[in-house]
């Protein structure tokens, strides 16, 4: 295949990176691509690092083995576990994700922060150099949120549990003053209109899919890697978890049908 008209390889431990590949799409319309939903392992937030790089490696391995020219991990706690170990090990372009401290330190009128993440993310050293480097003049309190990724696997966009864990996480970060909360998990702008429901008009949501693509865009431009044509793109997704639960989760999330494949050549720790 020509070089350019080779996919772009996305994943994350779930669906929750279908909302980096949502703007992915927004932005590139015309690029093909492949999406892992790793739904088997999720959630990887409070998982053994260890794993978490495992599976990054083979995820990374199955996309190189499909042609991909480029892979997004649309994962925070991936990207916090693993993104080191893949720029060693593959030389191609990885673009990762990353908590929007910067930009909510910018948009903060009383100075005080909040993060939303996993376990995971939260405490890797990738997210404390974030926190020196930049929450110098501002107080970043953050939040893991055990549950709720599960919840947005099981398709619980909207349930009453859902809306709970939202106030049960939210509540602290708003007590203690906070005027903008950042969304450090790709999960999570999949339940943003829960999330604005439950801590109201006045606080700023900060999530980073948008620059993410941005950021993809650049540097597929750099590389003269992005496509130039007009057809119809191919999107296609796999998972190792069960395919005919996520159809209609994916689909509803993309808002549009999306068929979802079972995910072939990658080692799986269950057998
Ligand atoms: N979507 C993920 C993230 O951005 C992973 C969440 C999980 O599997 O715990 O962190």
């Amino acid at each position: 295949m020509q070089s350019n008209h080779r996919p772009i390889g996305i994943f994350d431990s779930g669906v929750g990176g279908l909302s980096v590949l949502k703007e992915i799409q927004r932005l590139m319309p015309h690029e093909n691509l492949i999406y892992i939903a790793d739904s088997a392992f999720a959630p990887y937030g409070n998982k053994p690092l260890e794993f978490i790089q495992q599976r990054c490696l083979d995820l990374t391995q199955c996309l190189i083995d499909q042609g991909v020219k480029a892979i997004v991990v649309a994962c925070n706690t991936a990207t916090a576990t693993a993104i080191s170990t893949l720029r060693i090990q593959f030389t191609l372009p990885i673009i990762a994700m990353e908590p929007g401290v910067k930009p909510a330190i910018t948009a903060t009128k009383t100075g005080i922060v909040g993060v939303l993440a996993t376990e995971n993310t939260l405490s890797s050293d990738q997210f404390t150099h974030l926190l020196h480097r930049y929450a110098k003049n501002v107080k970043v309190i953050c939040q893991p949120c055990p549950g709720l990724v599960e919840q947005i696997e099981a398709g619980e966009l909207e349930s009453e549990t859902t809306r709970q864990l939202i106030k049960q996480f939210a509540t602290p970060l708003l007590s203690a003053g906070a005027d903008t909360i950042v969304l450090g998990c790709t999960h999570y702008p999949l339940i943003r209109k829960q999330i604005e429901q439950v801590i109201g008009p006045t606080i700023s949501i900060i999530e980073t899919g948008a620059a993410v693509a941005q950021q993809l865009h650049r540097i597929l431009t750099d590389k003269q890697l992005l496509i130039h044509s007009s057809e119809v793109a191919s999107k296609t997704c796999w998972s190792s978890g069960d395919q005919t639960r996520l159809y209609p989760l994916c689909s509803r999330i993309l808002g549009q049908n999306i068929e979802v494949h079972p995910l072939f050549g990658c080692p799986n720790p269950q057998h």
